[in-house]
């Protein structure tokens, strides 16, 4: 019996991913997926800032009722475009073929980014923190975690200009040793943080809206298991009791 309940208990222990090598180090964004003011905030970021290029064509307005939102102020507030109804996808009008042309790449749908993306929500937040001037590139911008990028960087309104300081390495690659804040936006750079973290906490949110709902579930699952495997254990040990 001390045997089982060890194996089971080892089964039981949480699966942690373990996170691969390779590539700059993201940053944690701390994600809580039960602050519902993050996501309001991060939803109204987006129609604002990145609905304009980036579809969500997988979420429908009217799930933001998940994170306290009502119908109505989706309605006054979070429309991309007046002709959607609360109950659309988020999409936009954007051509895809003439997008490629501008940026050399459609901007991808964001619905599963969150999922997709090693790193999840830390790299979406390390991703909107990375962009820095480059006059190389189509945009005057770059991105540490996503080299040559082909997005804008929307936000610099926002965050200001960062600058590289590059290193050479003893093989004589170059890489972005930091970044500086070499002319500041209209934020500070904790506000800055912050708004990268609400949009992140949303899109990680859009992923798996379940996310929360699933765990729950999940434990009761497996506890049910549990009482269950004790109870059949008794019972073929009562019945078993005779036969030797
Ligand atoms: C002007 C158009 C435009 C706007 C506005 C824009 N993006 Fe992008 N975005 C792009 C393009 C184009 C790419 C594809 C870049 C590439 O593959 O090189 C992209 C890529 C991304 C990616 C990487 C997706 C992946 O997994 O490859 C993320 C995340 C992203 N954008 C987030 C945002 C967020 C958040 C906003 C709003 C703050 C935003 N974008 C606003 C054009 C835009």
């Amino acid at each position: 019996m001390k045997k089982l309940i060890a194996i089971l208990s080892l089964a039981l222990l949480p699966l942690t991913g373990f996170a691969s090598g390779g590539g700059p180090e993201l940053e944690s964004a701390d994600i809580d997926l039960t602050d519902q003011e993050a996501m309001q905030r991060g939803a109204k970021y987006f129609v604002n800032y990145c609905q304009g290029c980036h579809t969500l064509k997988y979420f429908r307005y009217e799930r933001m009722q998940d994170f306290g939102l009502t119908k109505e102020q989706i309605k006054e507030n979070l429309l991309f475009d007046k002709t959607q109804k609360v109950g659309s996808l988020m999409t936009n009008n954007m051509a895809p073929e003439a997008a490629a042309e501008w940026f050399g790449t459609a901007p991808p749908d964001l619905t599963l980014t969150a999922r997709l993306r090693h790193g999840g929500g830390d790299w979406i937040y390390t991703y909107l923190k990375s962009f820095y001037k480059d006059d190389s590139r189509p945009f005057g911008v770059n991105n540490v975690i996503f080299p040559n990028v082909g997005m804008p960087h929307v936000l610099m309104e926002l965050q200001g200009v960062q600058e590289a300081v590059i290193e050479t390495d003893e093989h004589g690659n170059k890489h972005v040793k930091e970044l500086k804040l070499a002319k500041p936006g209209r934020l500070s750079p904790e506000e800055y943080d912050q708004v990268a973290k609400d949009l992140a906490t949303f899109l990680t949110h859009v992923a798996e809206p379940m996310k929360l709902e699933r765990q729950r579930i999940g434990f009761w699952v497996m506890l049910f298991l549990f009482v269950f495997f004790i109870v059949s254990f008794l019972l073929k040990k009562e019945y078993w009791k005779d036969v030797h």
